[in-house]
This record gives C-alpha cells, structure tokens and sequence, in this order.
C-alpha cells in the first residue's frame, strides 16, 4: 500500500518551483488511461502482464470500496485502475470519490471501463466484446409482478409516470440514459478488432444451442467478434426471455429507437453519472469515455432449455473467455491511444454525436428523450396523471 506519504517525493520531483505546495495541478497524478473494473476477476485480468505493470503504485483514496481500497498505477503513472465493487452504489461511491479526489488530474484522462457482462443471443455471443454508444438504466421504472398483472401488459416493468411500458417515462430522475463519444466508441473498436479473441470449447458447444430455424439467434452462434451495441444498467441481474426482451424495448423507447440492447451489467450509468458530474465541473472530459464489456453469459435461455437451467446451472463456459478478452481486446484499446497520444488523444476525438445525459446538462440538445426543458420539468417529483394522489416517487 502506498499512501500520500510515497506520493510526496513524486510531487516535490516535479515542483522546484512551488514547493510549498504539493497540490498544484501540474503535480497531480494525470493517467492517459483509467481503467475501471468492476470486481476481482476484471481487475486481475490486467494483473501480470508483459505490457505493463498496473501494480507499481497502490494508492489509498478515501471513499473507495472497502473490498477495493486502493487505486493502482503504473511505475510512470500513465495508466491507473480502480475497482468498483459491483453495483450501481458501489460504482457511483468509487467513481465519484476518484474524479474528486485532489490526488488526480483527470480533465485529458481517458476513462476505460472494462468489465463483463450478460449478452442478448440476437446481437453477440460468448466471449465477443461489446462497445456502447448508450447506457440504459432499464429498471429505473414500476414494477408490479407479473401476477397481479393486467392480462393486456407484456411485461411487469412500466416507465416512472407512465401508464404502459412503451411510454416514454414522464417522471425523469436523470439516469435514464448515458451517451458517449460514438466516434471514440469506432476507434477504440478498431483498436479491439486487431485482437485475437480467446474462446473455449464448452463456450462453443454452448452458442451451439441458440441455433434455430428462424435464425433469431444466429448472433449467438459465430465465433466470438467486436460489436458496437448498447449496455444496460441494472442492480437486479435479470434473466429470461421476456425480461431480456422487456429491457430491449426499454432501450429503445428510452433512446428514441437509437439504443441498441446487447449487453446487461450492473455499473455502467452510476459510473457515467459520477462521470457527467466531474465533467459538468471540468475535473474529466465526458468526451474520452470508452465503455466496453466482454460477454460471459446469455441474458436468456436457448429454445428448449429453461431460464433457471441457463442462469444457475449451465456450464455455457463464457466467463474465462470473457474475462481474457478483457485483456485482449483492451490491451489494443490502450495501447492505441498512448501510441495515437501526440498526433490524436492529447487533444482528443471530438464527438459529433450528442454527449451526456437527459437533461442536457454539459450543454447541446439531448437526442433522445423529451428534450432539456421538458426533461426538467418532468424531474418534479409529482407522477403526472395522478397529481394530487401526492409524490409519485419514494424518497
Ligand atoms: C499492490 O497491491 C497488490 C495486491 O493488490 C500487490 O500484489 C502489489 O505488490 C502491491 N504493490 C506494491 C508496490 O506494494
Ligand atoms: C493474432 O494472430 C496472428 C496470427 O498468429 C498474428 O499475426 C497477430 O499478430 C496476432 N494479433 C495480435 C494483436 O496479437
Ligand atoms: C416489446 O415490444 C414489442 C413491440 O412493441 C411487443 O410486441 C412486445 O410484447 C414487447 N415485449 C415485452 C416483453 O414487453
Ligand atoms: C423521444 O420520444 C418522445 C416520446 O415519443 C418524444 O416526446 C420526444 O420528443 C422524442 N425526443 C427526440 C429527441 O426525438
């Protein structure tokens, strides 16, 4: 573990000039790349590898994970890791304790998260990596179990001051959706394509199952690739047919039919709604996020084998793939932009898409959504068609 005490030489190296001062921001830490895993196998991934050595400096910032206490670096400092226990609270604690934290520079940062997750059999496979444009917060919604449920509802999830599922929410809380720099998504998914992909056998004989005559899952059954697809956001891992199929909708109700469900985690929009928030202070640039995920799982059963069997006891053999390909893909993602650093990463890949979240908050015109004025008018905490039954939220 190295604290504040091992950094000091480092910030006195570089300050001749202002001594008194060990909080300069000259003399902040400034990564390149900050990698950010979610758990133990995502972190370790990147662990004991010939490129670099993430483990040369430990350093405690207060209010990380107490499983994850310390963020790591290299012997320079050019890249970083941090960890942020998994789900929503533990990623939206880490991250934003991290982007305020006096200890680092992160405004020309490029923050890499880099993790697994669950995949939708109609666009990816085990062991493919995933690169979204948009995170999704699906669950943020009512849910009523399915039965109590009206005979005339798909599904048990209706959007916050909503009637029916495929209503836009009219009660926003902000997170609904998360869009990132879709030209630095290209790239870095560029980067990745160089990679030669790990796959296992029981992975194959697995994807085998989801073919079918209609070819829905066809996806499901090639080799393991790169794919630009969207990721979802949810603290309750889900899993089945009609939720996987539920949240695509959701997906693309909340993105006005953009989004593009592949992928299922349990961080990503706490992680970039820590992230908006750090930018909206420019301490990081909303504009150098790249968010990746490597697929370890189905979301939902192939035909004929029950949800239970695919979630709890199938051996579909993704998860050592996955969390290999973290590494073989991403090692590609980053050395691309230290290589790229000088003629392209310093001064950054400008987006032409629309960046950040619902409400417009660092700046432009959301293009999703019911646009930046109604958006805020619609975070009031009233549920519209029943006004007077009071707050239609719990807080
Ligand atoms: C940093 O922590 C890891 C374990 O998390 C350890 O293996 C490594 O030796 C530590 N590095 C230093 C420089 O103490
Ligand atoms: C992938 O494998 C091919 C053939 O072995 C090799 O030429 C290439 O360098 C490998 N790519 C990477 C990124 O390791
Ligand atoms: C998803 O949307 C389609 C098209 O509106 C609808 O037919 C289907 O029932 C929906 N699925 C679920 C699970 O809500
Ligand atoms: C998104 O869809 C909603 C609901 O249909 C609509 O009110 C809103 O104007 C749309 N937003 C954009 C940016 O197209």
């Amino acid at each position: 573990m190295v604290s504040l005490r091992t950094l000091i030489p480092l910030f006195l190296g570089g300050s001749t000039l202002c001594a008194a001062s060990v909080r300069t921001p000259h003399e902040k830490i400034a990564p390149k790349v900050f990698i950010v895993s979610m758990f133990q196998p995502e972190a370790e991934a990147w662990w004991n590898i010939p490129e670099f050595n993430l483990l040369a400096h430990n350093i405690s910032v207060p209010g990380l994970s107490p499983l994850y206490p310390e963020v790591h670096c290299t012997e320079n400092h050019e890249i970083c890791q941090l960890i942020t226990g998994e789900s929503e609270i533990n990623a939206a604690t880490t991250v934003t304790s991290v982007a305020f934290s006096p200890l680092f520079d992160l405004s020309q940062t490029y923050v890499f998260i880099a993790g697994i997750a669950g995949v939708n059999p109609k666009r990816v496979t085990l062991g493919s990596v995933t690169f979204a444009r948009y995170a999704v917060q699906v669950a943020l919604q009512y849910e009523i179990d399915i039965r109590e449920l009206p005979s005339s509802y798909s599904t048990g999830y209706i959007p916050l001051g909503s009637d029916y599922p495929d209503q836009y929410p009219t009660s926003i809380y902000g997170t609904e959706v998360f869009e990132v720099n879709a030209d630095l998504r290209s790239i870095a998914a560029g980067f990745a394509l160089q990679a030669n992909l790990s796959d296992s056998s029981a992975a194959k004989a697995y994807r085998a199952h989801y073919a079918t005559e209609s070819g829905e899952y066809k996806a499901a059954t090639l080799a393991p690739g790169v794919v630009e697809c969207d990721v979802a956001t949810s603290d309750v891992y889900y899993s089945g047919n009609i939720l996987g199929n539920a949240f695509e909708n959701t997906t693309k109700l909340f993105t006005n039919g953009t989004g593009d469900y592949c992928a299922s985690a349990q961080e990503d929009s706490a992680t970039l709604e820590a992230l908006l928030r750090s930018s909206a202070k420019k301490l990081t640039d909303f504009s150098r996020i790249i968010v990746m995920r490597t697929a370890s799982d189905f979301d939902r059963p192939h035909p004929g084998e029950a949800t239970t069997e695919n979630l709890l006891y199938a051996d579909a053999g993704g998860f050592e793939p996955a969390v290999e390909n973290i590494y073989r893909a991403g090692i590609l993602v980053v050395e691309g932009i230290l290589k790229g650093w000088d003629s392209t990463f310093a001064s950054g890949v400008k987006p032409r898409n629309y960046i950040g979240d619902i409400f417009g908050t660092l700046g432009g015109e959301p293009d999703f959504g019911p646009g930046r004025t109604q958006s805020l008018a619609g975070s009031g905490a009233f549920k519209k068609r029943n006004a007077g039954a009071g707050l239609g939220r719990r807080s």
